[in-house]
Formats: C-alpha cells, structure tokens, sequence
C-alpha cells in the first residue's frame, strides 16, 4: 500500500496549489490528480451535485488507480461532500480535506481575534469554515465574504493580470472584511493569484498558507497510519481532467516544470 498514489481532485486547476504543496513536503508520493473540468465551477453547485460528483470521483481513484489516500483538494467539496466522502469509503483509505488542517492552525493562533475567509458561494453559504473555527477556538470572529468571479478569472488564465486585480480590488474592500487580522484564501484557486492578493491586502492581515498546512497535515496522517513511501525515488505524477481544456495544460506544465501529458477521462459516460 506505501507504495500507491496520494490521489487529489477538484473541480480544475485549483487543487495544484495544493498537489504543488504536496510535491514539496512529500517528494517521494506519486500522485494521481483529477480536475473535474466538465463540472467548473463547483462553486455555484448544488450540495447535492457537488456530493455526487465528489463521490464518483473518490470511487474513480480507488477502483481504477487503487490510490492509498484521498485529499480532497477543493474547499467547495470540502466544505459539502467531506462527510458523505467520509461515510462512503472513510474506513477504506484515509480521506483528508483543505478547511480541518487550516481551522485547527487558525484556532491555535492566540494573536488572531478576527479572521476573514473568502470562497465560492457553496464554500461560504455552507458556513464550514465559520464553524470548525470557531469550535477550534470559539474566540475568533469569522468573517466570510463569497467571490465567486476569481475562479472562472483564473480558470481562463486570466490570473495575474489587470482582470483579476481589478476583480480582486473589488472584493477586498468589501465591508466584510474589515478589519481582520488574518486572511484564509478558502478556494484552492486563489493561491494563483496571490501577487495580487498580497498587493492589494492590508500590510498587517497576515494571509495563511493553506496549502502548506494541508501538506503536512496530510503528511502527518500517512506517517500516522504507515503509509508513507520511505522508497526514494522519481515520483510520478498523472494529470487527469474529465474535460480537456488547453488552460489545464499549460497552468499545470508551468507549475511543475516539465511536460505533462494531460489524459481526459471522462467518468461521467
Ligand atoms: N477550487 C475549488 C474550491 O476550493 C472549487 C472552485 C470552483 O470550482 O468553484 O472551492
């Protein structure tokens, strides 16, 4: 089993920030990446859409790929299809989401009184982030505001341009984030665009690196359970969409620095 694939999904390019994350604090896992491009945005999704495309997937990536792990590499699923996800194939394989590492390290911090947490629309609504917060450390104020125009920004590649600033500049003086002391970036997209996000917040709102949280939480619970690959070798990642989109591609080629041979599988036939 040490020896399988971690598998990570999510809905398109957002869950790289966090497999990028993963390359780095665990060199030697191969991974299985799935980007369920045909169902973009997952943000605006039905809870009950986003658990069933969230569960066909997590079967995918066990059925097919026998992979070791699961990390649900999406806030949207997180936050809506963690459970299910949990419930369905929990006592098979360890199955890891991006909003617990990030609420148990907020609600450790003893100098955050405040934190804001931008998202999709289901990531917000759901008030996940809100509640596993503030049941951390029930001292946090949560303020969370939707902005749900950065994914499809960064999903055309439109990130790190006059598009997304402006979009950006829009959201961040929202009232809602007032006065913060912290800012979770609560979609895996946003980190493609974190230039922006740096240059536009306030100098004193500390941004919170979720995906390196996430890395090493999921580090700590493969070491739990034995299931680190302690074999060094050259690991191999597969790129798999369920629509192909060019985008993918070359976002993904850029972040990992070497050519990918991007597979379209479409699971929903
Ligand atoms: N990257 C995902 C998230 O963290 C999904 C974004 C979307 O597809 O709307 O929520």
């Amino acid at each position: 089993m040490n020896n399988k694939a971690i598998g990570v999904f999510d809905s398109g390019v957002g869950g790289l920030t966090v497999a990028k994350a993963l390359s780095k604090v665990l060199p030697n896992e191969d991974l299985v990446y799935f980007g369920d491009t045909a169902h973009l945005p997952y943000g605006d999704k039905s809870p009950e859409a986003i658990q069933q495309y969230s569960l066909r997937i997590a079967k995918y990536l066990i059925e097919e790929h026998q992979v070791k792990a699961i990390l649900v590499a999406c806030n949207s699923a997180s936050a809506v299809a963690y459970e299910a996800l949990k419930a369905e194939y929990g006592t098979l394989i360890p199955i890891v989401n991006v909003i617990d590492p990030v609420a148990q390290h907020v609600g450790l911090q003893t100098d955050f009184k405040s934190i804001g947490v931008i998202g999709t629309r289901a990531t917000v609504a759901s008030k996940t982030y809100t509640n596993k917060i503030q049941s951390a450390n029930p001292q946090i104020a949560v303020k969370s505001l939707a902005t749900p125009l950065l994914v499809p920004i960064i999903e055309e590649g439109l990130g790190q341009t006059a598009i997304s600033l402006a979009a950006l500049k829009h959201y961040l003086k929202s009232p809602e984030l007032n006065a913060v002391d912290a800012l979770i970036l609560g979609c895996t997209h946003y980190p493609h665009i974190q230039p922006e996000i740096e240059e536009l917040k306030n100098a004193n709102v500390e941004l919170v690196n979720s995906p390196e949280i996430v890395a090493n939480h999921l580090k700590h619970v493969l070491s739990e359970q034995g299931l680190l690959n302690t074999q060094g070798h050259n690991p191999n990642y597969s790129f798999l969409v369920s629509d192909y989109t060019e985008v993918f591609e070359t976002i993904a080629q850029l972040m990992f620095g070497k050519h990918i041979d991007l597979v379209e599988q479409n699971i929903w036939k």
